[in-house]
Parts: C-alpha cells; structure tokens; sequence
C-alpha cells in the first residue's frame, strides 16, 4: 500500500490507473477507521481493481461548536487497518493542499440537503458536497462507495453526481451495527458505558417503526411521536429528529402506502454525544 498525501502526485496515479485500464474504487473517511469503514473497502474491492482510500478530517463541514480539534486522528494504526483490507493507495492530504488560501469555490446542494441534518447543521452539506467533489477530482473513480449509515450525505451525493454529470458510480453500502443494534461509528468512542447502552434505543425505534407499520399502522407521524417518546423516557437521552421520509427526494410522508418503501431517520443526544441512524421502512 502506497500512502500519498500530494493531489497533485495521487492525480498523476490515477491517470496513469486508468490509462492502464484499471477500475479505480474510491472510499471516502475521516479516519479513525472501523468496520463499518472496512465494510466499503471490501464492497469496493467486489467491484474495482484498485482501491483508494481517502482519510481527510474535512474542516468545512463541522461547524463552530462541533468536534474538528477532539475529532480522533490515529493515523498509523489506520494505515495499518486500510493495508490489511487490502487498499492499494492511501489519500491522505494536509489541510492546507486541500484548502490553500486562494481558493473561492464551493459546491452546494439544495432540496435534498435542506432539512433534517441539513438544517440542524448550517453548512454541513455544503463542506460535504465541496470536499466529496475535490475528492472524486484527485482520485479519478469509476465507482465510489458510501455508508447507508449517512443515508442523506448519500443521497446528497448521489444528486450531486448527476447533476454535475460526473462519470462515476455510486454504491451504497448497508449499515454496520454492533450486535446490540447500535450503528458502528466514529463517535461512539465519546460514549460512556451507560450512554452506549441507551443509545440502543434508535435501534429499537427502528424496530418498533417496521412493526407498527407491519401490523398496518398508516399515519406515519403518529409512529415518529411514538417514537420520539421511546427516545425521551431513555434516561440520558434526548431527540433532535425522528422522521418519514422518501428514500430518494428526502421529501417528508405523513401516510405510508402499502407496498411503498420509506426510509425512517432519527437523531439524539445521548448525553452530549449527537448520534444519527436510519432504516428502510417497507410499508
Ligand atoms: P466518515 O464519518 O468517516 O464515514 C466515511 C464513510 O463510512 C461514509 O460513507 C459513512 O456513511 C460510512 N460509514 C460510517 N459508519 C458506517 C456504518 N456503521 N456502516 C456502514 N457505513 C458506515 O462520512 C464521512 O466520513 C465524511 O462526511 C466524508 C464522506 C468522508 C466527507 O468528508
């Protein structure tokens, strides 16, 4: 494994990559890897030749009262995990040949980015959507895998991709959970054993969602209450969002139809640590 940190050098590669024929696969990280990361690298692997693996904490989409400084950066031991998955080049840039000084250009999405995590981050997307476009630039994909973990930043992506009529592939790749439910995450290290354990609760609300609409409950709004209440009686824990909607537009749905898919999203604090999931809903 080759590890790069100049654009400029990991362009020059992946030029020559694709002027060999190779199929260039792409998985974009913040380091601090786990197998939730892992699990995009060996789905990568399925379908290209080649993998590079991007870690960049990316500045622009944290906001002030965010975690950028406590963001954790084990580097070597993430080097060693993206060798033993098999990565062929790792992208590892400095802030500063990401974002000199003179840059003035920014990407950014509406519709699909403005609610949700969109509204309760102001400039989220717009730092995603920026640095995922640069990325997808230096590296040159025919394909680039991202987490179902972060079903809107793929549908954010996904958008973005078409409309800039990039030539690139998107595969999403389904969420990695521990075995008590809870989403694999990089921000699950802030949690303390009790903050862990109730966190469990988003699992169980998504439980709760595929039953209630199973047994042919419709108003989708009354299950997110239900929800939401689930949520707020865990000790320690307080909801920021529970909501329907669909899977493609992000678009809320108050009544499900059956045979229709919905995707259900939810977010809370468990203790101060702000937790995201998600899960497909079929109605
Ligand atoms: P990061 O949070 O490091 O996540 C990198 C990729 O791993 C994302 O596509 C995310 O959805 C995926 N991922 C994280 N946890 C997962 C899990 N439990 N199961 C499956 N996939 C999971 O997302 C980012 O970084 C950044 O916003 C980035 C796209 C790199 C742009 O800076």
């Amino acid at each position: 494994m080759q590890i790069i940190t100049e654009p400029g050098q990991m362009q020059a590669i992946a030029e020559k990559l694709r002027l060999n024929r190779q199929c260039i696969g792409v998985v974009m990280t913040m380091g601090a890897l786990h197998e939730g990361h892992l699990s995009l690298v060996k789905l990568a692997r399925e379908s290209a030749g080649i993998i590079i693996l991007t870690i960049f904490v990316n500045p622009t989409q944290f906001g002030v009262n965010e975690d950028l400084h406590l963001y954790p950066r084990p580097f070597e031991k993430d080097a060693a995990l993206a060798k033993s998955a098999g990565v062929d080049y790792l992208f590892a840039p400095e802030t500063g040949s990401i974002y000199p000084e003179h840059s003035q250009t920014t990407v950014e999405c509406s519709g699909v980015a403005s609610r949700f995590e969109g509204e309760r981050r102001p400039g989220h997307f717009k730092g995603v959507a920026t640095i995922v476009t640069k990325l997808l630039n230096i590296t040159k994909p025919h394909i680039a895998i991202f987490g179902e973990k972060d079903a809107q930043q793929l549908a954010v992506i996904r958008r973005l991709v078409e409309d800039l009529n990039m030539d690139i592939k998107i595969i999403g790749a389904p969420i990695v959970r521990e075995k008590n439910g809870l989403a694999v995450s990089s921000r699950n290290i802030y949690l303390s054993n009790e903050e862990r354990d109730a966190a469990t609760i988003l699992y169980k609300g998504i439980c709760h969602a595929q039953q209630r609409v199973g047994e042919q409950a419709h108003n989708l709004l009354t299950i997110a209450e239900e929800i939401e209440a689930m949520i707020n009686r865990t000790p320690g824990c307080r909801s920021d969002y529970v909501g329907f909607v669909d899977e493609a537009t992000f678009e809320p749905v108050e009544t499900a139809e059956t045979g229709r898919k919905y995707l259900l999203l939810l977010a809370m604090y468990s203790g101060a640590v702000r937790l995201i999931d998600n899960g497909k809903i079929d109605a």
